[in-house]
């Protein structure tokens, strides 16, 4: 099974009206508004991971596929997304990374009412940035996205660089029993204080492919999205030379992954461009192992016998910046983040609600994490700062657990600035940052977009255990 021959069923789009719109006279066509129109429904459904291989698995899908069908639009251009919720409990669709405005950014009870069972809700925005993002439910995201809610929302440059094949791979982890149904036991002590809910089968655009196809002197940008509760992927190309051409969808200096492992934390993307060099009929294996106790071979990179050029394309890759504001590091505010809790952590008590609740007490409501000493549910949304719009800002976290956390802070992008005091290499802009055990990250962003902004661990049963914040910007 080859992942080029994976379905792609349709989805609703403006598509068709526009081009109808084409033939009107030049006149009434400048009048029509350039939005581009989804329609997303989240319902309950089933898939197959590997036909003929894996009996089909009943999961929560989009438009009856896991994952969601991609949306793909231009920069600049405005989308509006209807979202139907078809499953038998209340939703909302989250923009992962996408800067927009706070009323759209699908966060329960803090930005906007949850979507009832039946009900839809419209969401409507520019893409002001180029990149590769994805969509998930932020209600109940431990359950929701594990059982299989999300998509890729790919922003495509203006101009784009030249490649032959621009390629989505949505990484996905699954925790599966023996009859391929998913694991129920979501929200377990266990995972919620060690790692995340970590499974053990792994699908590539919801398949679980054998080979995937190449040829020789063919360019391929690669958009990895991992859109798992917990994994962190650790993918290497067996004989290839990746180049990481953007991170969270924002351009950095093209350049090699370390020690030829891309490392995506939950929630990130990188983009790829690759270069198959090798000869026709050559077989490579592309694999997973940032667990080294659990190296795993995703498929095998196949060349076709008939090549595509004799020489390599030589064209540039560096991508055009986006418009994210600079921050001014000399009059930035400092704030101190300390992550706190889990299995061999310290933590004695913790705020919850602006009441003091010993460890036992916060187990007994599923609580186990802490942001500076305050954890928070999907209910109760204290921010822990207040910033003043247009000023700059430096997160100085701190992580006093033995796990990682890929922290996400919405509505932003922010550079990260150093790991443990020393200078980050490429000043990488990003949305989401992995902080390993006892690691300090700093990252610098301008709080330049109005709103209650959600900052949290993508692990998303750390956030479902309390480690979750919002910052105010006013
Ligand atoms: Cu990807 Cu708060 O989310
Ligand atoms: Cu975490």
């Amino acid at each position: 099974r080859h992942l080029t021959t994976m379905r792609r069923r349709s989805f609703l789009t403006g598509s068709a009206a526009l081009a109808a719109a084409a033939t009107l006279p030049r006149a009434a066509f400048a009048q029509m508004p350039a939005v581009k129109e989804f329609k997303l429904t989240a319902a309950q459904g089933r898939t197959s991971f590997a036909a003929d291989v894996i009996p089909s698995t009943e999961v929560w899908e989009y438009n009856g596929q896991v994952p969601g069908p991609e949306i793909r639009v231009k920069q600049g251009e405005r989308v509006r997304i209807v979202v139907k919720n078809g499953l038998a409990e209340e939703t909302t669709v989250h923009w992962h990374g996408l800067r927009l405005p706070n009323a759209m950014d699908g966060v329960p009870h803090l930005t906007q009412k949850p979507i009832a069972t039946g009900d839809s809700f419209t969401y409507e925005f520019d893409c002001v940035d180029a990149g590769t993002f994805w969509y998930h439910p932020h209600s109940r995201s431990s359950v929701q996205v594990g059982r299989g809610l999300s998509g890729p929302f790919i922003v495509e440059e203006r101009e784009p660089i030249a490649v032959d094949r621009d390629i989505t791979w949505a990484l996905n982890d699954w925790r599966l029993l023996k009859d391929a149904s998913i694991s129920n036991d979501f929200g377990n002590m266990h995972d919620m204080s060690h790692a995340g809910r970590i499974g053990n089968f792994i699908t590539v655009n919801g398949i679980s492919p054998e080979t995937f196809e190449v040829r020789s002197g063919e360019r391929i940008r690669l958009r990895l999205i991992n859109t798992s509760n917990a994994r962190i992927f650790g993918l290497t190309f067996e004989g290839h030379a990746p180049t990481i051409v953007a991170m969270d969808g924002h351009p950095v200096t093209p350049h090699a992954p370390e020690k030829g492992q891309v490392v995506i934390g939950p929630a990130m993307r990188v983009d790829l461009v690759i270069d198959m060099t090798a000869a026709p009929g050559s077989r490579f294996k592309v694999m997973d192992s940032f667990y080294q106790q659990q190296e795993f071979r995703l498929f095998h990179m196949v060349y076709a016998d008939k090549p595509l050029r004799a020489e390599p394309r030589t064209d540039a890759i560096a991508l055009p910046h986006n418009p994210v504001p600079e921050p001014d590091l000399a009059t930035a505010q400092r704030h101190d983040v300390v992550l706190g809790g889990g299995m061999m952590g310290q933590m004695a008590s913790a705020q919850v609600g602006g009441e003091t609740m010993d460890i036992r007490t916060m187990l007994r409501h599923g609580l186990i994490w802490a942001i500076n000493g305050v954890a928070s549910t999907e209910h109760v949304h204290e921010p822990m700062a207040t910033l003043k719009r247009g000023t700059s800002h430096i997160l100085a976290m701190e992580n006093e657990t033995a796990w990682w956390h890929p922290m996400h802070l919405h509505g932003h992008a922010f550079r990260v600035l150093s790991r443990n005091g020393v200078p980050t290499r490429h000043r990488e802009w990003r949305d989401t940052v992995l902080v390993a055990p006892r690691e300090r990250v700093e990252v610098a962003f301008v709080a330049d977009n109005p709103g209650d902004w959600m900052f949290h661990c993508h692990v998303l049963e750390h956030q479902a255990g309390g480690m979750m914040g919002t910052v105010r910007v006013i």
